[in-house]
């Protein structure tokens, strides 16, 4: 598959098969991420692998987000049980975090580079046959979500990627031609 393609073909994967996603897998897929282009080679990226455990735990901290908005204590505990599982069960998850920097303009700068990293990672998966899952939301921000991941102080959790072998392979989404969104100037 040429670049191109990758590119094209490349879905976000919402379902996984049961595969776990060995080490030299994502090991790989992060040497793809850090050839990303960044703004004098601050290198900002972080990546926290999680393991079922620390999983379990963000998934937790996402549920228990989930679970302050039901009323009743008993499905409320068993939204928090569900989102906890059902993360312990992913054949691999990434924490992404960016070392902030006191300079707003290398603060901006370095979150680019670090999606550009993401992104790498989202395109090598799809190369190898995986798929990936970019995921955000207030949770990222959670101190106990930050605790899961066990993020440095400093450092900001800016996604967190869903790993795994595609069991579905989504429909593309229709996109707006490139042309309807390009200003070309004289
Ligand atoms: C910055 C960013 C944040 C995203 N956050 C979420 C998320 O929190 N939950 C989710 O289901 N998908 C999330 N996505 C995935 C998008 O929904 C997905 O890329 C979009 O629907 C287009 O689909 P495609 O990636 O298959 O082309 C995120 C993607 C990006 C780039």
């Amino acid at each position: 598959m040429d670049i191109l393609e990758t590119i094209t073909s490349r879905r976000s994967i919402r379902e996984f098969k049961d595969r776990e996603i060995a080490r030299e897998e994502i090991e790989r897929l992060l040497e793809a991420a850090i050839q990303a282009p960044n703004h004098r080679m601050t290198q900002p990226w972080r990546f926290y692998v999680l393991g079922p455990e620390a999983r379990r735990a963000y998934g937790a901290a996402l549920g228990a987000r989930k679970a302050k908005r039901v009323e009743d204590p008993d499905a409320a505990r068993e939204v928090l049980n569900k989102v906890a599982e059902k993360h312990a069960s992913l054949p691999a998850m990434i924490a992404v975090a960016v070392v902030l920097d006191e300079n707003p303009e290398i603060c901006e700068e370095d979150y680019a580079s670090t999606y550009m990293a993401i992104q790498n990672l989202s395109l090598a998966a799809h190369a190898m046959g995986l798929g990936a899952h970019i995921k955000t939301g207030a949770v990222m921000d959670d101190p106990n979500s930050r605790n899961a991941v066990g993020v440095a102080e400093g450092e900001r959790i800016i996604a967190t990627i869903e790993v795994g072998e595609p069991a579905a392979m989504p429909e593309p989404k229709p996109r707006t031609p490139a042309a309807d969104q390009t200003t070309w100037l004289p």
